[in-house]
């Protein structure tokens, strides 16, 4: 059972992926909302921002659990309670394991901040700089078992300077974080997405 109007967010940390999702489903009327944020840390600043836009909350310590696949057996029967259309990761820094990974698949999304296959895993602002790259940015993925590794929805390019320090490029891609995710996850609630292996096409809002 699902339902259609769901989406659950899950965060860690300052929530910004949230907020902007948040902002364009509700001025895009999508036909779906966000029901509920989850977070594995009781600081996480994007919590006090659900909690101030009346979407319901919770949180869920991962350091209390006596393993990762117990943890993330309570985090999807906590998700379950809104069986939601969309789990979007936004800035959920866990790895989760493969039974939680098949029990939402399809339905499980996450923005990385890099153009994978480039620079999967943390410190990706640091690494582009280090390998010298032009180009940097952030992908977003439906998740599989393989971290960082499932279908790519939707990719956003930006420029590296040659004077960029690690905090400069992580804004300027955080920037496109935020116009790229919301675009993807409405496209997972409005069933625009269609998967064929790791290639997936977005169809136009008209030809859903
Ligand atoms: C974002 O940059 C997101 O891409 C990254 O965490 C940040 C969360 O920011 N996610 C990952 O690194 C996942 N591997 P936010 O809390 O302000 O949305």
């Amino acid at each position: 059972m699902q339902n259609p109007h769901n989406i659950v967010v899950l965060i860690s940390g300052r929530g910004s992926n949230l907020e902007a999702m948040h902002r364009a489903c509700v001025a895009q009327r999508w036909p779906a909302r966000i029901a509920a944020v989850i977070s594995n840390r009781a600081d996480a600043g994007g919590l006090d921002y659900a909690r101030a836009h009346g979407i319901d909350t919770a949180v869920l310590d991962h350091r209390v659990a006596p393993s990762r696949e117990a943890y993330d057996a309570e985090l999807a029967a906590r998700i379950d309670a809104w069986q939601p259309r969309a789990v979007v990761l936004a800035g959920f820094m866990r790895v989760l394991s493969a039974g939680f990974v098949h029990h939402f698949d399809g339905r499980l999304i996450n923005v990385h901040p890099s153009l994978l296959p480039a620079f999967p895993g943390l410190g990706t602002h640091r690494r582009a700089l280090d390998a010298g790259v032009k180009w940097h940015g952030a992908t977003v993925h439906l998740v599989t078992a393989e971290l960082d590794q499932g279908p790519i929805v939707a990719q956003a390019i930006v420029p590296v300077h040659d004077d960029d320090s690690e905090e400069r490029l992580a804004a300027r891609v955080l920037e496109q974080e935020h116009v790229v995710y919301p675009a993807a996850v409405r496209a997972l609630v409005e069933d625009r997405l269609r998967v064929d292996g790791l290639r997936v096409r977005v169809l136009p809002e008209s030809l859903r």
